[in-house]
């Protein structure tokens, strides 16, 4: 059976750019794949972090996960740092990572451009990434857009190991891309992203994603009300496209078009979409905060799974690599 890792950064809430770039297509994949979900808090530690909060975000972020439909029974869900292998082949593989191809990730460049002093861990974060990838011998890896590159990395650390260690024992993991590949911000200006403050979060209250929706960006050029809309680059059909069902998605394109609905019209039928999807999974949250220690079992458990496939592979690498 193909093999699915991938990771979330437990770094603030889960957000709906989150969810339809990735963590939909978990839930859809974990049917078909062995699934590995994975929350990297020692990824997060690359941005400034506070220790108390971190215990926090990653407990929230798996809760999270759960309430968008992570399956227990058919995913493994774990904590990065619950297993330790992942930074011994993370070291491995740095040995074998050009830092001129570190320093070329589109990521790196973003990130250290905002910082005065820049830590070799963040120049090392795709590194840790290959790991965590390869550590369970992944073949297909769900992510948004942004990791594409991410991704090239990881197989070329792949090919490199290989080469040297021992030929097709990583398999090179490819990108799986949902069709909401990059969800924009309600600013329709950026990705959406925690650190822009253009989000909703998936666990976000009905009223609370409404104010958020009504003074959304939508089409520019669309002023009056009476002005016929360009759906195509409105920022809300985008929207519409993900969390309305098709015939009504239909029918908003050709009321935009004529004019026949404004804007907050067609706003009011998006967030009726929304909560059609986000009720069951807010539900789903009340339920798991309400026994908190069901998640840390959770957690234990996919702990455990994880654990036996890495102490393998690790235990495979170092005896390529001339340890034991
Ligand atoms: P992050 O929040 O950066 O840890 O991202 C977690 C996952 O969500 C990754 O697979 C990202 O590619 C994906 N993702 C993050 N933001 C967006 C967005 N605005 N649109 C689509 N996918 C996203
Ligand atoms: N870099 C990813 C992100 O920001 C998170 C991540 C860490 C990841 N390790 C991974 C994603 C392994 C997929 C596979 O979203």
């Amino acid at each position: 059976m193909p093999r699915i890792f991938s990771g979330i950064q437990p770094s603030g809430e889960l957000h709906i750019g989150n969810y339809l770039g990735a963590v939909k297509n978990w839930v859809d994949l974990q049917h078909e794949m062995e699934t590995f979900i994975c929350v990297v808090d020692y990824h997060a530690i690359t941005q400034a972090f506070e220790p108390e909060e971190l215990r926090q975000r990653t407990h929230g972020m798996a809760l999270s996960l759960l309430a968008a439909g992570i399956d227990p029974e058919k995913a493994t869900l774990f904590v990065q740092s619950h297993v330790r292998e992942h930074t011994e082949l993370a070291w491995f593989f740095m040995t074998l990572t050009p830092v001129g191809e570190l320093e070329r990730q589109t990521q790196y460049k973003d990130k250290s451009a905002r910082m005065e002093s820049v830590a070799a861990g963040i120049l090392n974060y795709p590194v840790l990434q290959a790991a965590d990838i390869l550590l369970y011998h992944a073949d297909t890896v769900p992510v948004g857009e942004d990791q594409i590159q991410h991704l090239e990395l990881s197989r070329e650390i792949a090919r490199k190991w290989n080469a040297r260690f021992g030929e097709g024992y990583f398999p090179e993991p490819q990108a799986r891309l949902t069709p909401t590949r990059r969800i924009l911000g309600l600013d329709g200006q950026a990705k959406m992203s925690k650190s822009l403050g253009n989000t909703v979060a998936l666990l976000e209250p009905s009223a609370a994603i409404w104010d958020k929706l009504r003074p959304a960006m939508t089409d520019p050029a669309r002023v009056k009300k009476t002005d016929p809309g360009n759906p195509d680059i409105c920022n809300i059909f985008q929207l519409h496209k993900a969390f309305t069902p098709p015939d009504t998605v239909e029918q908003v394109a050709a009321q935009c078009r004529s004019a026949g609905w404004g804007c907050i019209d067609c706003k009011k039928v998006l967030h009726q979409g929304m909560e059609e999807v986000l009720t069951p999974i807010r539900t789903r949250a009340e339920a798991l905060q309400a026994t908190p220690k069901r998640v840390a079992e959770i957690l234990g458990d996919g702990a455990s799974r994880a654990r036996t496939v890495a102490q393998r592979t690790i235990a495979e690498v170092r005896q390529k690599m001339g340890f034991d």
